[in-house]
């Protein structure tokens, strides 16, 4: 597996935090931390700060996402945004199936692939997130489960959409918790999920997939973590609310 032939993408999930007004400072010290950075950076913000995180970062190399999205295109769906709301103001990346929505909001695998296929056709690229809680962790079944939720969730995603979908794996133990993943523990599932994409598709496009590991990761862990061959960037919760700490790490997998 040649890593080069994969972009690093490191992701802020900035979760429910920041209103408006602190998202623009955010992003203002953000911006030329993370100038010239050798690898794509995200920020996926709650919905109320999109317009203000696309605008900031407009003519800059951070790229902004959301962290839902449903997959009617309108309706009697309340509380819920469409894909086409997002495009219109400039989102370009939206996060599905984080482990905090399947496990609060009723999230399935087979709504989960509903909500990718629908941002894939509006034109929006997916970080797609997996990973396994601790007692699943600890019966020894993350590889079944895994492949079983990456399987679901691309059902019906052809080669050519797939090019717009990271998957982020995130071991729900370690998200929040301080506890990370050891780098042999990601490298393991993140080769995983490749086989399994391998499986689906080609080796092909396999070999130029974006993997990201998610759960505590910080400017501590990040170069070991983004070193191990089939890490391809990161998906960061607590540590992208900082400027620094979030430049650390995109500093990490800049090199
Ligand atoms: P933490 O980095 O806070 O553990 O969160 C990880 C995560 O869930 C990112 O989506």
């Amino acid at each position: 597996m040649n890593k080069a032939k994969r972009k690093a993408v490191i992701a802020g999930n900035w979760k429910m935090n920041k209103t408006a007004a602190e998202a623009a400072e955010l992003i203002s010290a953000l911006i030329p931390e993370v100038a010239g950075a050798g690898c794509d950076v995200v920020v996926c913000t709650p919905f109320t700060d999109l317009p203000i995180a696309v605008s900031k970062t407009a003519g800059t190399n951070i790229a902004v996402g959301a962290q839902n999205v449903h997959f009617e295109k309108s309706g009697a769906f309340t509380g819920e945004i469409s894909a086409d709301m997002l495009t219109e103001l400039g989102v370009q990346y939206v996060i599905i199936g984080h482990s905090e929505r399947r496990q609060y909001f009723g999230e399935t695998d087979i709504t989960v692939n509903k909500r990718l296929k629908a941002a894939l056709a509006a034109g929006l690229k997916v970080i797609l997130c997996v990973g396994e809680s601790l007692e699943q962790h600890q019966h020894g079944v993350t590889a079944e489960l895994v492949a079983m939720q990456t399987k679901i969730a691309l059902g019906g995603v052809s080669a050519e959409e797939l090019k717009n979908v990271i998957i982020a794996y995130e071991p729900i133990w370690a998200i929040g918790t301080g506890l990370t993943a050891t780098a042999e523990q990601a490298e393991e599932v993140c080769a995983v999920i490749r086989r399994v994409i391998a499986s689906l598709y080609s080796e092909a496009d396999a070999e130029a997939f974006t993997i990201q590991y998610g759960g505590s990761m910080n400017a501590k862990n990040a170069d070991e973590l983004l070193a191990q061959p089939d890490v391809d960037g990161g998906l960061i919760g607590g540590a992208s609310l900082k400027a620094p700490d979030f430049a650390a790490i995109v500093r990490a997998a800049s090199k």
